[in-house]
């Protein structure tokens, strides 16, 4: 008897994702090959101080294991456990940030960005994210079949949100906007007056304001990091926050919102919220004991943290500003730094054939959105100097070669 074998299909995935990009891991396969055949690669790519010299602070740790010990494995409430929830507001609170109606743990900022967005998006309707972006934004409003609409970080101001830009780009159907604070992927850090001035347009255009502060504790300069809801008690804010940065334990992923505002103005977006929580079950149990730890515990791991990514900024500062054909705004807090480069030809070609040459592995401006006619990439300072160094230099010999 013979069988005819039927030829798989080719099962496609939706349209809508056609437009998902997620750059900083696009490269990852080519370094792999590579490393595969032996190479070594220089990882600038991505933000993950524990592939560096960063650890997870152990009273933190020793948190999470007591909690598994004590048999806290079971799924958590939705919305977090009380002990995680209770230590985010009291943080929010210290940050000035007043009438808080909600608090929420989420697996990273990641998962709260996207519960968010989809209990805020009607068909038809958009938010405002900034360009250069981080690219989880419309990821996730693609996934929502939402078009972009972006606003213009100035570069010859420091990377500031382009404010007459953003007044220009608020339409009948603008419903947010997304304040990234520090900011990846230009280090910038924004001033008291920008973030007012955001928190009034977001005022007068009924808007609810995403601030994203996940790096709120990598401030690598002596101005304080302030939060845009602690200067708007009136505007509906959700700020977000988590352990993956500034508590070095990105793999945990722990994340929470706290969402403030007028009580009855926010009240049915929280309801949307909370059954979008319920339908996912929980946030990992045992990590949210982590939570009270980190905030509440010592901070002594961030001044070492801190004092490091300074001296690596600083190398990466003085590298860009001797090598021909660079420059680059200062960064001013995270772990990113935005270089722009004056050259022939597309940063995403420059990026590849410097990984293929030089072993040394950026990610392409083109990546986050960037203004027209203009290249960058995006480097990370976490790596020590020694291979900080090793790596710029790869990179000055290939702009040598590389046709201006
Ligand atoms: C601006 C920004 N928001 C959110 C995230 C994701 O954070 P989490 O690990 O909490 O999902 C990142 C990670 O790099 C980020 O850079």
């Amino acid at each position: 008897m013979t069988h005819e074998i039927a030829h798989a299909r080719e099962i496609l995935a939706a349209t809508r994702l056609e437009h998902v990009r997620y750059a900083i891991r696009d490269l990852a396969v080519v370094a792999e090959q590579l490393a595969r055949e032996g190479k070594k690669i220089l990882p600038l790519n991505i933000g993950d101080p524990l592939k560096f010299d960063f650890a997870t602070p152990p009273h933190i740790i020793d948190a999470v294991a007591k909690a598994m010990r004590d048999g806290k494995n079971g799924y958590a409430p939705s919305a977090g456990v009380e002990d995680a929830l209770e230590a985010v507001r009291a943080e929010a609170e210290r940050k000035g940030i007043g009438n808080i109606q909600n608090v929420f743990i989420t697996q990273g900022v990641s998962e709260a960005v996207d519960i968010c967005l989809t209990a805020l998006l009607n068909p038809g309707e958009n938010i405002l994210t900034p360009s250069p972006e981080y690219p989880l934004y419309s990821a996730v409003l693609a996934k929502l079949g939402v078009q972009p609409n972006a606003y213009t970080l100035d570069e010859s101001a420091g990377w500031e949100p382009d404010l007459d830009n953003l007044a220009r780009r608020i339409f009948s159907g603008t419903r947010a906007l997304v304040v990234i604070n520090p900011n990846n992927p230009t280090g910038a850090v924004y001033s008291r007056r920008t973030l007012e001035a955001i928190a009034e347009l977001a005022r007068r255009n009924q808007l609810v304001i995403f601030a994203d502060e996940i790096y709120d504790k990598l401030i690598l300069d002596s101005d304080p990091h302030i939060s845009i809801a602690a200067l708007a008690p009136d505007v509906p804010v959700v700020t977000f926050g988590g352990l993956s940065k500034g508590y070095l334990a990105p793999g945990w992923r722990i994340g929470w919102a706290v969402v403030s505002g007028d009580a009855a103005a926010v009240q049915p977006y929280v309801e949307g919220i909370h059954k979008l929580l319920r339908a996912r079950l929980s946030a990992n149990t045992p990590e949210q004991y982590a939570v009270r730890a980190a905030l509440e515990g010592p901070q002594d791991h961030l001044a070492a943290a801190v004092g490091k990514l300074r001296a690596r900024r600083d190398l990466t500062m003085k590298w860009c500003e001797t090598t021909p054909r660079l420059s680059c705004v200062k960064p001013r807090g995270a772990f990113y730094a935005f270089p722009k480069l004056d050259i022939e030809g597309g940063d995403d070609e420059f990026v590849r054939s410097l990984l293929l040459e030089k072993h040394v592995l950026v990610v392409h401006g083109s990546g986050f959105g960037q203004a027209p006619g203009t290249r960058h990439f995006r480097t990370v300072f976490l790596p020590d100097e020694a291979t900080l160094s090793r790596a710029y230099e790869g990179i000055t010999d290939f702009l040598h070669q590389w046709a201006k």
